[in-house]
């Protein structure tokens, strides 16, 4: 019953300070091998895939431009906002992922259990950190 509950249910990972991302920037981060670029426009954060439909290409970071990501390869423009595909050679939009700031400003990053690489420890005793804040969640919800 615990596994099924994580499969549909996001956990949250820290990714960043909120004070780290100025306003109309990006900045890649990773999280259990899922490579994410975290965006802040019109102050709003967005987490989306940071691999180009194209051909896999990570985003640069830094400024947007014109609210846009661009592909550094062969300059597909995806929307910041959407994760829309907008022109160039990209084959479809970027999945996004729910994204919030905590109550101690940490930028967090919502993901599902099949969207990251199992944790090591999964299956043997958690001593800490982020598997033992997944086994508090699935406690609470299971009484
Ligand atoms: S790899 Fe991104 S546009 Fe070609």
């Amino acid at each position: 019953m615990a596994a099924l509950h994580l499969m549909r249910t996001e956990i949250y990972y820290p990714v960043l300070r909120d004070a780290e991302l100025l306003e109309g920037r990006s900045k890649a981060v990773e999280i259990r091998g899922k490579q994410l670029m975290i965006i802040r426009l019109k102050g709003l954060l967005r987490a989306v895939e940071n691999s180009c439909s194209h051909m896999g290409v990570p985003f640069e970071e830094g400024p947007l431009a014109d609210g846009h990501l661009v592909c550094p390869w062969h300059a597909a423009r995806f929307c910041a906002t959407s994760g829309d595909h907008l022109e160039g050679p990209g084959f479809c939009g970027l999945e996004q992922f729910p994204v919030r700031v905590s109550a101690v400003g940490n930028i967090e990053v919502g993901l599902k259990h099949g969207d990251v690489t199992p944790h090591p420890l999964r299956g043997k005793r958690a001593t800490a950190g982020i598997l033992a804040a997944e086994e508090t969640t699935v406690e609470a919800e299971a009484s």
